[in-house]
């Protein structure tokens, strides 16, 4: 008796725990996240399937940019005007078309050989301010390389940013050395702590500086880039509410530097100074800022997912990678772990695939098909990445997995020519910067 009721007992315990783990694996079970290219897509890989350089490449769509350019020229208008972060959008075919749309000659530049391409390109004759501080060596590799042909006339073309007095007095030896005139932007902390001057009296000793070389450096105004003002942390306020009140904070700090500057030496504040700040991230911010006149925006033009922020819910993705599938396997296969591969791809649903893609390892994410994702288990590479998809988003050899870059600046110069879309079809390539 006493035997049978000990063997009821574990027979209830083991349904009770294979009931329990059921359970759990049905809680656990992932849904199936997959779904099949929308429309827009569906048109992009078709186009790309016949037109495409079966490689993978950076698809630009055009209609898309103009949309985010018509965006921008609503809210930049006179006085205010609008410079082109060139780091971010490296292609002097590119930049020629958003500066003739926006109506602009200014660029921000960031790295030395790009002021050379943009003089090669014959983008010269635009204002260039540098959007961070250059080593003395690189401006002096700059002016040992000019060629008249870039026609670009630094004295008048070229804003140097200056982060401190030190780096005034080095720029000061080499524009005496050379004889040159070199004009100067001065870089000032107005919250993001990314280095610029923080206190008025270097503020004044590097206008001095200034007044006291006039054949040698013109003041061009100030550069405080305010990227920290969207990332505005919202503890006991709404986000708005945060960002409201850390741009006022930016704004006010930035009139505090203009205001002792212009006071403690007039002279230097004339006419057509630049007065640079904002970003992609924050020139939805700004209305009628004086003194800021000028606003440096690139990222949002093609909007990678680093961008995906509420201020910029109105722009739209211009930018994707697309890559061939190379090889569709049923299912997931793990080397040594053959004899799970059909349980894997019954628990999860999103392994019913394997794709092998042209290239990977890329700073992107998965756009389309929907519900695409890598395999840790199976591991990473560059050469051909393992994707994983359900039945849903049904790829086969030669279609096009798509991927927004999460920032443009250094994958816009991995895939070669832009391949450049209107209307769905390609219809050009377009460099983009090499070095
Ligand atoms: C000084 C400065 N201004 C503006 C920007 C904005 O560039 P983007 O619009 O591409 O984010 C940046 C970005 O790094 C920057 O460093």
């Amino acid at each position: 008796m006493n035997e049978f009721i000990s063997n009821h007992l574990r027979l209830i315990l083991f349904a009770g725990i294979a009931v329990l783990i059921i359970l759990i694996m049905a809680i656990i079970k992932p849904s199936d996240h997959g779904a099949p290219y929308d429309e827009y897509f569906a048109g992009l890989n078709k186009e790309l399937k016949a037109r495409g350089p079966g490689r993978p490449s950076l698809v630009l769509d055009l209609d898309r940019l103009d949309s985010n350019i018509a965006q921008i020229k609503e809210i930049i208008k006179p006085p205010m005007g609008f410079r082109l972060v060139v780091k971010s959008l490296p292609s002097a075919k590119l930049i020629r078309y958003i500066q003739s749309s926006m109506g602009s000659d200014r660029l921000m530049v960031f790295h030395g050989p790009d002021l050379k391409i943009l003089g090669k390109s014959g983008l010269g004759n635009m204002d260039m301010l540098f959007g961070k501080p250059m080593p003395i060596n690189a401006a002096r590799d700059f002016y040992n390389s000019l060629r008249p042909d870039w026609n670009l006339a630094p004295s008048k073309r070229v804003q140097w940013l200056i982060d401190s007095p030190g780096r005034l007095e080095q720029y000061l030896a080499l524009a005496r050395e050379k004889g040159l005139l070199m004009r100067i932007n001065i870089e000032i902390d107005v919250g993001l702590h990314r280095g610029g001057i923080t206190r008025m009296d270097e503020l004044d000793r590097m206008l001095k500086l200034i007044a006291a070389n006039p054949k040698n450096l013109a003041f061009s105004g100030f550069m405080g880039y305010d990227a920290h003002v969207a990332s505005a942390p919202a503890i006991l306020s709404s986000k708005k509410a945060a960002i409201d009140s850390a741009f006022r904070a930016m704004y006010n700090r930035y009139s505090e530097f203009y205001a002792y500057g212009k006071k403690a030496h007039p002279e230097l504040f004339g006419d057509g100074l630049c007065f640079n700040s904002g970003g992609s991230q924050t020139y939805r911010l700004y209305r009628d800022e004086k003194p800021i006149n000028d606003l440096a925006i690139g990222s949002c033009i093609v909007k990678p997912t680093d961008f995906d922020t509420g201020l910029l819910a109105s722009h739209i993705p211009a930018l994707f990678i697309a890559t061939p599938v190379l090889k569709r396997i049923e299912g997931t296969t793990i080397p040594f772990l053959e004899k799970f591969s059909g349980l894997m791809s019954r628990f999860d649903p999103n392994k019913q695939n394997t794709y092998f893609i042209y290239g990977g390892g890329w700073m992107a994410r998965f756009a389309s098909p929907e519900g695409l994702e890598g395999n840790a288990l199976y591991g990473f590479s560059t050469n051909q990445a393992i994707v994983n998809g359900s039945n849903r988003t049904a790829l086969g050899a030669d279609d096009m997995v798509f991927l927004r870059p999460t920032q443009s600046e250094v994958i816009m110069r991995e895939f070669g020519d832009l391949l450049i879309v209107r209307g769905g079809r390609v219809i050009d390539r377009w460099p983009v910067f090499e070095e």
